[in-house]
């Protein structure tokens, strides 16, 4: 396939008209936006003439138009259905995170979408964020040393409101842990590799809506690393810095602000020379500090043309489903933890 990949938009009132519609497909350099459905038509009509799309009546008109992809931005609950029908219309599909609301839903996205030969991606675009990308690449190059410990936290301030999914597990699949949780996770595998098992508590701290405002689990990696996520719907947003610290036998990784929708916040490494021996003063050098500073990767710009990329090239993408399952797994494996307050395997 050559050209732009054309898109359709499934659930258009969202974070595809705030984020991914302006700051993805529409600049994208190898893809373009063609048609957009939302449940609300009134909301489809604005979002269609904004962005000068074909406004779709229905996902089956959606899925009838000369396209190549379909985002699919809608509340979990409709994941499974959306990705099924846009398979069946032989479409690849980018589905928001989560992958549908149980390792079930993501199973058989999966299996569907590779018996209609369609691609499935996942859209955990923090992935792209040039922080997070160059803390790979150190991890990689082994200039943390041996993985140790990591932290990811993502919270905010998220007050009871009326008929909002995410405050109710039968829509959102679950609530802080799941919602945000999930890209703390995702991020978490993609820098020390698979977990292994995991530990969990939730609550309703200060919300006393179905789903839970607080979450906090300890993980543990194949590489015998240990992490956590902590991530609440009842700290206020400023107070929440949303740091991710990664620690080796050789230094830290140690950003602010990295993890959230923006191309914002501040990076800094302590990577000590080979062979440092033990210091019983145990000094602190701070002017080991290397303050990493990049230029800004657009997160939905690179996930959107990422995709394109995959389906011009006919290769997987690089946020695959087999990202998303992962993601459900371990998500399961902490609601099971926080349910029966044992250690669970994610496996
Ligand atoms: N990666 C990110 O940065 C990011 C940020 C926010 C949300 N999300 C994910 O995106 C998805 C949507 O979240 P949101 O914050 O945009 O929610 P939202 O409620 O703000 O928007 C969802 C949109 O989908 C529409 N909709 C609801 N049911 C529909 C249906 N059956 N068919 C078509 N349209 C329907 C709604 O009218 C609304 O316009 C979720 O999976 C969420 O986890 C991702």
């Amino acid at each position: 396939m050559s050209g732009k990949i054309k898109w359709g938009v499934i659930g258009s009132g969202g974070i595809a008209r705030r984020r991914t519609i302006p700051e993805g497909i529409s600049k994208a350099r190898n893809g373009k936006l063609s048609v957009v459905f939302d449940i609300d038509p009134q909301v489809n009509s604005e979002v269609a003439k904004e962005f000068g799309a074909e406004e779709a009546g229905s996902i089956e008109a959606l899925l009838d138009a000369d396209i190549d992809a379909v985002y699919i931005a809608t509340p979990p609950c409709h994941h499974a259905n959306q990705v099924r029908a846009s398979a069946k219309a032989g479409k690849h599909v980018l589905c928001e995170k989560p992958l549908g609301m149980t390792v079930a839903d993501a199973e058989e996205m999966i299996e569907l979408c590779q018996q209609k030969s369609v691609k499935l991606g996942c859209a955990f675009m923090m992935r792209f964020a040039a922080q997070h990308t160059e803390a790979l690449k150190l991890i990689n190059q082994g200039r943390l040393g041996r993985p140790t410990y990591a932290r990811a936290q993502l919270s905010c301030w998220y007050p009871p409101i009326e008929g909002a999914w995410r405050q109710d597990p039968d829509t959102g699949g679950g609530g802080s842990l799941i919602d945000m949780g999930g890209h703390c996770i995702d991020l978490l595998e993609m820098l020390f590799g698979r977990i292994s098992r995991v530990s969990c508590f939730i609550n309703n701290t200060v919300h006393d809506y179905k789903s839970e405002d607080s979450a906090a689990a300890m993980l543990f990696f194949e590489n015998g690393a240990i992490g956590t996520v902590d991530t609440f719907f009842c700290i206020p947003d400023n107070s929440s810095k949303n740091v991710l610290e990664l620690y080796g036998s050789r230094g830290s990784i140690l950003a602010k602000g990295t993890i959230g929708q923006g191309p914002s916040g501040e990076m800094v490494a302590f990577l000590e020379r080979e062979g440092k021996a033990y210091d019983a003063q145990q000094a602190r050098d701070e002017s080991e500090g290397l303050v990493i500073a990049l230029a800004a990767v657009n997160t939905y710009q690179a996930e959107i043309e990422e995709f394109s990329q995959a389906i011009i090239e006919d290769r997987e993408p690089l946020i695959g489903a087999e990202a998303g399952l992962r993601n459900q797994k371990i998500i399961a494996a902490c609601y099971e933890s926080a349910k029966s307050g044992q250690v669970v395997e994610v496996d």
